[in-house]
C-alpha cells in the first residue's frame, strides 16, 4: 500500500490534480528500492521536490542526500569533486580529497542537471551505478560506494543522445525509472493551492496582512502559461504581496506584475480554456467565505464562551485562519455542508437574545486592546478595521479611559 499522504508530507508536496497524484504514486512505488531514478520536467516544475520525496521515503532517509548541480561545476574539476583526488594528482592538489560519492556512502546522490555532465564523467558514473565502484582522480585503487542515484534534467535526453552529447548506455540505464514532473500549465487547477500556501507562508513570515486575491486576479493568473512553472508562480505571488502590501490583489496588479516579468518575452501565451475553471474559482471564493465565517464564529466564541481562542487568531497574517487544520486540501463541498448542518456555530443557543452585537463588539475591542497593551495600530490591524474606525468606536463605547494609547 502506498501512503500518498506520507509522501506528500515528507516533501511538502502541493497538488490535488490527477497529474500530481500519479507522480506521488510513482514516487511511492520506487522510493523504497535502490534503483536509479531519472526525474524529467521543465525548469521550476518541482524536480528537486520529487528527489527529496524519494530520499525521504527510502530506507536511506536517515542518511544524507547530497545534491550536486552538474551545471554549476566547471568540467575541469567535476571528476575530482565527484570522486575525490589523490594528493599530487594535479597541480594544486596538495592534499588528498574525498569526493561526493565517498561522502554520500549509504545515502543518496542527487545529480541535478545531469545533461550537463561531460561525456567521460558519464562513463564513470555508469560504473558507479552498475558496480558501485569508482577511482579517485590520479589513483588506481578501486573504491566501493553504496549510493543510490537520482538524476534530474530539463533536457530531452534522447535528443542529447542523438546529438552525441549524452551516452546511450547511461541514458538507457537511467530511463528505466523515469518520473516526469508535469509543467504547471498541465495541472493549472492546482494553482489555487500553490497561491494559498505561498501567500500564507510569505505573509505570516513577513508580517504582512493578507487580504486575498480577487477572482479576476486569479483568472488572469490561470490564463498565463507560467513558463517558469511553480518557481515563477511563487516569485510572482511574493512580489505581488510585497509591491501591494496589505492590499487585496487585483487583476490589474497581476497583469502589471506578469508583464514586467515575462509577457514581453512571451507574447504568444496560450489561453487555457477549461470547463472546470469557473467551478474551481467559485469554490475558492466559497472557501474564503467559509474561513471568514469561521473567523467571525471564533471571535464570537471568544467573547461568549472564552473557550481558549486567542486574540492572535484574528490577525489576518495568521495562517490558521485560512487553512483548515493540518491540511491544504480542504474538500470544499464537505466544509460547506458542515456549515449548513450547523456544526460550526460557535454561539451557544442559550445566549442568543441575551447579548447584542454592540456588546460583542465592545468586548472584542477591549480584549484586543488589552492583548496589545493599548497599542491602537496593532489592535486595529488585528481586528481588521482602520485606526480611524477604532478611535471612533473607542469613543463611542467610552473605552478610552481604561487604555492609555501607546
Ligand atoms: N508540487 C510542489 N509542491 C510544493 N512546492 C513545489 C512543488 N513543485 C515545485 N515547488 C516549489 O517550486 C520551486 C521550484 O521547484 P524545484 O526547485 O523542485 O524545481 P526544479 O524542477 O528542480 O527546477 P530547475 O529545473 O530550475 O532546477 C521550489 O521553491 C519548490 O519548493
Ligand atoms: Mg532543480
Amino acid at each position: 500500500m502506498i501512503d500518498i499522504d506520507k509522501i506528500r508530507r515528507s516533501a511538502d508536496i502541493i497538488g490535488e490534480s490527477e497529474e500530481i497524484h500519479e507522480m506521488m504514486a510513482l514516487i511511492g512505488q520506487v522510493a523504497n528500492t535502490d534503483i536509479s531514478v531519472l526525474i524529467t520536467g521543465e525548469s521550476g516544475a518541482g524536480k528537486e521536490v520529487v528527489a527529496k520525496a524519494i530520499h525521504k521515503n527510502s530506507r536511506r532517509k536517515f542518511e544524507k542526500m547530497i545534491t550536486v548541480n552538474c551545471a554549476a561545476i566547471p568540467s575541469g574539476i567535476i571528476e575530482s569533486e565527484l570522486f575525490g583526488h589523490k594528493k599530487g594528482s594535479f597541480t594544486g592538489a596538495s592534499e588528498a580529497r574525498a569526493g561526493y560519492f565517498e561522502a554520500a556512502h549509504k545515502g543518496t546522490m542527487f545529480l541535478d542537471e545531469i545533461g550537463e555532465l561531460p561525456l567521460e564523467t558519464q562513463a564513470k558514473l555508469l560504473r558507479v551505478i552498475e558496480q558501485g565502484e569508482f577511482m579517485k582522480v590520479g589513483d588506481t585503487n578501486i573504491m566501493k560506494t553504496d549510493v543510490r542515484i537520482i538524476a534530474a534534467t530539463n533536457r530531452i535526453l534522447s535528443e542529447e543522445v542523438k546529438k552525441s552529447n549524452f551516452r546511450q548506455d547511461l541514458y538507457f540505464r537511467l530511463k528505466t525509472i523515469n518520473i516526469h514532473v508535469p509543467p504547471l500549465r498541465e495541472h493549472i487547477n492546482d494553482m489555487y493551492l500553490f497561491i494559498e500556501r505561498f501567500a500564507l507562508l510569505f505573509t505570516a513570515k513577513n508580517d504582512i496582512p493578507f487580504k486575498g486575491f480577487s477572482s479576476e486576479a486569479l483568472t488572469v493568473m490561470k490564463r498565463y502559461a507560467w513558463p517558469g512553472n511553480v518557481r515563477e508562480l511563487k516569485n510572482a505571488v511574493e512580489s505581488l504581496l510585497v509591491m501591494n502590501r496589505g492590499e487585496r490583489i487585483t487583476d490589474e496588479m497581476v497583469t502589471n506584475q506578469l508583464k514586467l516579468d515575462t509577457y514581453q518575452t512571451n507574447p504568444n501565451l496560450p489561453v487555457f480554456v477549461d470547463a472546470d475553471a469557473d467551478k474551481v474559482e467559485r469554490e475558492l471564493i466559497l472557501k474564503q467565505l467559509l474561513f471568514l465565517r469561521q473567523d467571525v464564529n471564533e471571535i464570537k466564541q471568544l467573547m461568549v464562551g472564552g473557550r481558549g481562542v486567542s486574540v492572535e487568531a484574528v490577525q489576518p497574517s495568521n495562517p490558521a485562519l485560512f487553512l483548515p487544520p493540518a491540511t491544504t486540501t480542504a474538500n470544499i463541498p464537505d466544509s460547506l455542508a458542515q456549515v449548513e448542518d450547523g456544526t460550526l456555530h460557535a454561539i451557544q443557543d442559550d445566549v442568543i437574545g441575551e447579548i447584542t452585537m454592540s456588546e460583542l463588539e465592545q468586548e472584542m475591542i477591549e480584549r484586543a486592546l488589552e492583548k496589545f497593551r493599548g497599542n491602537r495600530r496593532k489592535t486595529a490591524r488585528a481586528l481588521d478595521i482602520s485606526e480611524r474606525t477604532l478611535y471612533r468606536k473607542i469613543n463611542d463605547y467610552g473605552i478610552q479611559k481604561k487604555f492609555k494609547d501607546s
